[in-house]
């Protein structure tokens, strides 16, 4: 069914179906003008697929903060129909109250902006001993923006230092699961790396019940024998959190590096006042963000932009299409890290599934790019960067570059 599913999207891709060219490569390597084509023929449009999307960044936002629309079907399965294939456990992200909002409120805590503050030193330490690694010609993604996310929510999650590159593997694997599945071989990888994860995170949970610590494991260990969440949606948070920890991180790292790099004037801006990195943090979420779009299921009757929808109608809200939207971002094409009055985008969600990471997300990105402005000034490109094949995770498998590491 999904090999059938998969040469339809083709089939319709080829016929110049935009919602299907968003899902097949070569368009979603470069999304952004299927965006605007999309933008330009109205606010919800309808794919030949049946789905759909949401363009616009007003349209979005009213829809993801909209309570009569949800992530699960009235009979109660999960609504991306590719994720429900593929038997993700996404935790928060598949969950409608009154469960998700007992599950977020135990999570919450632990990624207060104040209490992430004392984590900030550490990460610029970590930022530091990467870039001390890495000599002459080196891969961006490979040798500094995957490790230092993985090594910061592993720390946070009070894992021991793992094997960042298993735990990448996993990260790819899952991620790219979030597209649907493209095999027998890619479904039996899922499987192995939830198992592998379920294991390590059963390990952690006793260890934290034996010797509780500061932490956000140990916090949820105590909500468990007060009976608050289940064993099964603890491992489960635990798996969305590491996963979610670093699998988006590395992409707005590795994406902002890139337009930087594209982009000299912006690059040389940056180096000459490292101050400017939360401004690169949010051009890039705007630019070229990490997660390009998110599902909805309407969970009654709904009238949308001119249109009825039936309950159970899934929409698609396009995040990516929102940050290149002229009537929200003057100049949307344009990287340009000193835009005046910069408007809100719409890279972590809106409303109850806002991700609860971001203020981790903004200040290791933050620290990243500052670290690199500053201790790698000469840095250029080395080589081509290459895409990763996915749609709805956007980033990049590699980005060479070359630059003498100042100490
Ligand atoms: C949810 C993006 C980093 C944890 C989300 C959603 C988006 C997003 C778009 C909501 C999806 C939806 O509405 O359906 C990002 C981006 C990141 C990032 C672009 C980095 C640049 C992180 C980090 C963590 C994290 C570092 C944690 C360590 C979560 C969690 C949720 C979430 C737990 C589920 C929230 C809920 O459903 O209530 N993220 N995220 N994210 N994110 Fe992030």
């Amino acid at each position: 069914r999904l090999v059938a599913q998969g040469a339809l999207t083709w089939y319709f891709a080829k016929r110049g179906d935009l919602v299907a060219r968003l899902l097949h490569a070569p368009w979603r390597d470069d999304p952004y003008p299927v965006y605007r084509q999309l933008r330009e023929r109205g606010p919800l449009v309808r794919s030949k697929l049946g789905t759909l999307v949401a363009t616009t960044h007003q349209l979005c936002d009213e829809i993801l903060r909209d309570r009569r629309f949800g992530v699960r079907t009235s009979d109660g399965s999960y609504g991306d129909p590719t994720a429900a294939a593929v038997e993700l456990q996404l935790s928060l992200l598949e969950l409608d109250p009154p469960e998700h909002s007992r599950l977020r409120k135990l999570a919450a805590p632990a990624f207060r902006p104040r209490r992430l503050e004392t984590y900030r030193e550490r990460i610029e330490q970590i930022a530091d001993e990467l870039l001390d690694g890495v000599r002459g010609e080196f891969d961006v993604i490979r040798d500094f923006a995957g490790p230092l996310p993985i090594r910061v929510i592993c720390e946070l999650l009070g894992l021991p230092p793992l094997d960042a590159e298993r735990l990448a593997h996993h990260g790819r694997v899952l991620a790219g699961s979030l597209d649907g599945i493209r095999s027998a071989r890619h479904l039996r990888q899922m499987r192995e790396s939830f198992a592998e994860l379920d294991g390590i995170f059963d390990r952690l949970i006793e260890q934290r019940r034996a010797d509780p610590g500061d932490d956000v494991v140990s916090d949820l260990v105590a909500a468990l024998d007060e009976d608050r969440i289940t064993g099964t949606e603890l491992v489960q948070l635990c798996d969305l959190l590491l996963v979610a920890g670093f699998e988006t991180t590395v992409n707005l790292i590795g994406n902002g590096t890139l337009a930087l790099l594209r982009h000299p004037d912006q690059w040389a801006q940056l180096r000459a006042d490292p101050d400017l990195a939360p401004a690169v943090v949010e051009e890039t979420l705007r630019w070229d963000p990490p997660v390009q779009m998110t599902m909805r299921i309407a969970h009654e009757p709904v009238e949308l932009a001119g249109r009825r929808l039936a309950a159970d109608t899934p929409v698609l809200a396009l995040l990516a299409s929102a940050g290149r939207d002229p009537a929200v971002h003057p100049e949307p094409e344009r990287f340009d890290i000193n835009r005046p009055d910069r408007a809100e985008h719409l890279a972590f969600s809106s409303g109850i599934h806002y991700c609860l990471g971001a203020p981790l997300a903004r200040m290791e990105a933050e620290v990243a790019f500052r670290a690199l402005a500053t201790r790698l000034p000469h840095l250029h490109r080395a080589g081509a960067a290459t895409r990763r094949p996915t749609s709805i995770i956007h980033g990049l498998d590699a980005l060479p570059v070359t630059g003498r590491t100042l100490s």
